[in-house]
């Protein structure tokens, strides 16, 4: 579990007042696991579907990293589709990615349809290598599954000192503003930088106004969700998780100005699968319905050593993530955050637990993955 164990928790750069966290534990019926409890409980589930352990640990520490920072919807949460994923072979779970082409700092790679958090690794890791030696380093991939997270990868290129960009097309579930049909994806965006004394910007967000993950959340938990996130099957927005998740039909970021995060998705799929040559738009199939077809979606990853262009970077930027901090809320109960403080408050949560908490829903699904793998149960703090 290289990746996350290596996470700093800044605490001392979030203002004081600030206690809210994604998750505030302790509620009846929910468990606190160890993060390597869940690493070691999601790699001997895909060794029983004969997947490699270097690629299960590198998929494990994908899932751990999202419970871990809070982001449930991409945690534990989706372990079951990727399964379902493997078991139907419309994911090759220990394909390797392959170089198509490359020069100084930028390389084309194909994902042979394997995990996507392995293709995801190998391309950031690429970038990152490029970027140490000429400064920029941007690798694009196709035939790549769901990777995660974005933050997984960029925050990769923070902890080396540089600023990382990660771009996802994902399965069509956006409907563009003043259309009526799906046609892009949740096509989230992450750019991470380094601040000074570990501190740094996190930004990662999907372009619709959710991601499809937090909606299965509030069904898991039978909560209603705001109606500027989804519509029905007649167009009409709904607050009902199970109609939103049924019609997958998700609006854009944005509200009233809801164009400008169809122009957001738009980007994100030049920026991953129109220059990886991937499926695109409305030609990628939708998760967990078809989904023996492969995805064959794209990524795009970028590194930039900020150093090699002028010295200083990390010290203005601490300074303007600062600023922002203390600046006087128009609500003293909220206290502004910088994006990535709610992933750090919720880390350094779950470092004081001792681990993660899951609630009842989670756990029936571990229960049943106990069951159906006959592997060891998940050791409950
Ligand atoms: N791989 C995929 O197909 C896929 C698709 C969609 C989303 N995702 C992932 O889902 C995750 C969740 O996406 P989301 O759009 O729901 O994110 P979100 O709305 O929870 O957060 C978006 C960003 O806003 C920041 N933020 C949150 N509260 C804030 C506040 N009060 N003040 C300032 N900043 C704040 C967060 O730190 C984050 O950077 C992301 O990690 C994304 O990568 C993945």
């Amino acid at each position: 579990m290289k990746n996350h164990l290596s996470f700093k928790i800044i605490s001392q750069e979030i203002p004081k007042i600030f206690r809210r966290t994604k998750c505030d534990g302790g509620k009846k019926n929910e468990k606190v696991a160890p993060l390597s409890e869940i690493h070691r409980f999601v790699v001997d589930c895909l060794s029983c579907l004969n997947v490699a352990k270097e690629k299960s640990t590198v998929f494990a520490d994908s899932l751990v990293a999202s419970d871990y920072k809070g982001v449930y919807s991409h945690g534990l949460n989706r372990l079951e589709a990727y399964i379902k994923d493997i078991r139907e072979k419309a994911c090759d779970a220990n394909a390797d990615p392959t170089i198509l082409t490359e020069c100084a700092s930028i390389a084309a790679v194909c994902g042979n349809n394997g995990l996507g958090a392995v293709i995801g690794t190998f391309c950031m890791d690429i970038a990152i290598k490029k970027a140490r030696e000429t400064g920029i380093g941007m690798v694009v991939t196709n035939g790549s599954n769901h990777f995660g997270t974005n933050m997984f990868y960029t925050e990769k290129a923070v902890r080396q000192g540089l600023i990382g960009m990660a771009f996802t097309n994902t399965s069509p579930v956006m409907v563009p503003a003043g259309a009526k049909q799906v046609c892009l994806g949740t096509n989230p965006i992450s750019i991470a930088a380094p601040a000074e004394c570990g501190d740094s910007l996190v930004v990662d967000m999907a372009t619709t106004a959710v991601s499809v993950g937090k909606i299965e959340m509030h069904r898991r938990k039978k909560q209603k969700i705001p109606p500027t996130w989804a519509l029905d099957e007649h167009g009409k927005p709904t607050t009902d998780p199970e109609v939103a998740m049924k019609n997958r039909r998700l609006m854009p970021l944005g509200g009233d100005v809801s164009y400008k995060g169809t122009a957001f998705a738009l980007m994100t799929e030049c920026l991953s699968s129109i220059i990886a040559d991937a499926a695109y738009g409305p030609n990628v199939r939708l998760w967990g319905i078809k989904s023996t077809e492969p995805a064959n979606l794209g990524h795009g990853f970028i590194a930039i050593d900020p150093d090699k262009f002028l010295p200083g970077f990390k010290k203005r930027l601490s300074d303007l993530l600062n600023f922002i901090r203390h600046m006087e809320p128009a609500d003293p109960k909220h206290p502004l955050l910088i994006p990535g403080d709610a992933e750090r408050a919720n880390m350094k949560r779950t470092d004081q637990l001792g681990g993660i908490i899951y609630t009842p829903s989670h756990l029936k699904m571990l229960e049943k993955l106990t069951k159906q793998f006959n592997v060891k149960p998940i050791q409950f703090k």
